[in-house]
């Protein structure tokens, strides 16, 4: 039996597998994000923790036998966050989250300090990475910032918290700025423009490595028979990659999750950071990825449900099975900003082209193609570093909507395939790195892909539509940006 801890931004999932990979049980602990000011995105660290307790609570009180049996823990994490820890483990603030934008200047601030960031850490300073949030505490926050002893990604302050060891796999590290990420070690010059050294930093290891065992008091508490074992285990994309055996170079997904993924494995280390793309490490050992992000994905929809007070469902409800044409207007999805291509944390949305004749729905219609336009930003910036992507599975929350599948199918012209209901995502992955940390399994045995059940294939005329409108759609960026909102 192993156990998989997602930390996710709106929740919290732990999930039970057995040695069939199946799933035994599974718990779900909402969590809020807190915006005191415009940019911001804080969490407090003991919410993920009472979270976690309340959801494997539940696991005992589901399967308690199968729960006893546990061998392995593996974690997946929301990624960058900063964990400010003080004398004696003391959080020093709330978690300074991935899709915060306020360090936008401290970014400039790093890359002038540390001129060959780039090719480094293979990614250009963006401010939901964590690099750049130290400097924003140290200018902004001094006497917190002087306390600081150490600094953990979230999922990292999990495995603290539950196994008393600080150590942080390399998928989620290279989200940090702070590694060389071809040579999966810190970077010192990295670390000494935001005025940090190792000794601030968790000693590294790889995703599938043991990495810290379950604390007594722990033990105790859920009944497991023998304390179980930490796997390195990996940020949540990476995780989520285990999970749909996206193992193989050339393995592609998309996630339309809170945030949006497009993701490709690598075999080595590509360091493409024009456009924004992410390169980091893979959970798994010398293995790398790219990666295209859209920070307001689902949650974009998510929003637009808010301001309309209907249910996401009721709103999809209004929209014809399949689109049947484009709607008229465009949404720009740059709530929190946006990362690929423009890393631009100062940008904000805009709906464009309204007019008396508006419906609501197709207000949600072009919700939900500007979200498929980003990813399409994303898809071509992969293209023109050389990562061609001509299929791709797609999971996450929006993933359920056939309707927003379609549309995304056609306006990214590639195949997209829904998977087999069952787990594939972040917690199965966490879980997957758990069982090859304890039996030392082969990568290639345990992370299988996943059954596709459905493809949908970009709708010939529509394709052609979404195209002409894809030229129209690059325009309305620069034309935010102009305004300087
Ligand atoms: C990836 C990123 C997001 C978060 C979401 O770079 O910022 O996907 O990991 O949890």
């Amino acid at each position: 039996m192993f156990i998989g801890i997602d930390l996710g931004t709106s929740g919290i999932k732990v999930l039970l597998v057995d040695g069939n990979q199946q799933e035994v049980a599974s718990h779900t602990e909402s969590l809020t994000v807190q915006r005191p000011h415009l940019g911001w995105s804080e969490q407090d660290p003991e919410a993920w923790w009472k979270a976690t307790c309340r959801a494997l609570d539940s696991l005992k009180e589901q399967a308690p036998e199968a729960l006893s049996e546990v061998q392995g823990i593996g974690l997946s994490g929301q990624q960058h966050g900063a964990v400010l820890l003080g004398e004696n483990g003391k959080i020093l603030r709330p978690c300074i989250l991935w899709n915060d934008t306020r360090s936008e200047k401290e970014c400039k601030i790093f890359e002038k300090r540390f001129p060959q960031s780039r090719e480094v850490t293979g990614n250009l300073a963006m401010p939901g990475f964590t690099a750049p949030k130290l400097i924003w505490v140290e200018n902004h926050e001094p006497d917190i910032f002087k306390e600081t002893q150490h600094v953990l990604l979230p999922k990292a302050w999990l495995r603290y918290k539950m196994t008393g060891e600080m150590l942080e796999d390399m998928s989620d590290a290279s989200g940090s700025l702070w590694l060389d990420v071809a040579h999966r070690k810190w970077s010192l010059e990295a670390l000494k423009a935001t005025h940090l050294s190792e000794d601030n930093m968790p000693k590294l290891c790889e995703g599938t490595e043991p990495a810290g065992t379950l604390k007594d008091e722990f033990v105790q508490r859920w009944g497991f028979k023998k304390a179980p074992i930490f796997a390195g285990s990996a940020g949540d994309n990476a995780a989520g990659a285990v999970g749909l055996g996206a193992t193989h170079p050339g393995d592609a997904f998309i996630s339309l999750g809170t945030s949006g993924v497009i993701w490709i494995t690598t075999e080595e280390f590509r360091a493409k950071h024009e456009a924004a793309i992410h390169s980091f490490c893979h959970a798994i050992p010398q293995t790398w990825n790219q990666m295209g992000v859209t920070l307001s994905a689902a949650s974009s929809f998510a929003w637009w449900s808010r301001v309309t007070g209907l249910k996401e469902k009721e709103l999809l409800d209004e929209l014809p099975e399949k689109p049947v044409s484009p709607s008229h207007i465009f949404f720009a999805p740059y709530l929190s900003g946006e990362r690929t291509p423009y890393n631009d944390g100062d940008i904000r949305g805009a709906f464009v082209g309204l007019s008396h004749d508006t419906t609501r729905a197709e207000m949600t219609q072009a919700v939900l193609e500007g979200v498929a336009f980003s990813f399409r930003d994303g898809l071509e910036a992969l293209r023109a570093s050389g990562s061609i992507i001509e299929e791709a599975n797609v999971i996450g929350g929006g993933s359920k909507s056939p309707f927003w599948v379609s549309v995304l199918a056609s306006i990214l012209g590639i195949k997209l395939y829904g998977l087999a209901h069952g787990e594939h995502g972040g917690a199965f992955g966490a879980a997957r790195l758990a069982r090859i940390a304890v039996t030392k399994e082969d990568v290639e045995k345990v992370c299988t892909y996943p059954e596709r059940i459905s493809m949908t294939e970009p709708d010939i005329e529509l394709q052609k539509q979404y195209e002409k409108l894809y030229k129209s759609y690059r325009k309305i960026y620069p034309a935010l940006h102009s305004l300087h909102l």
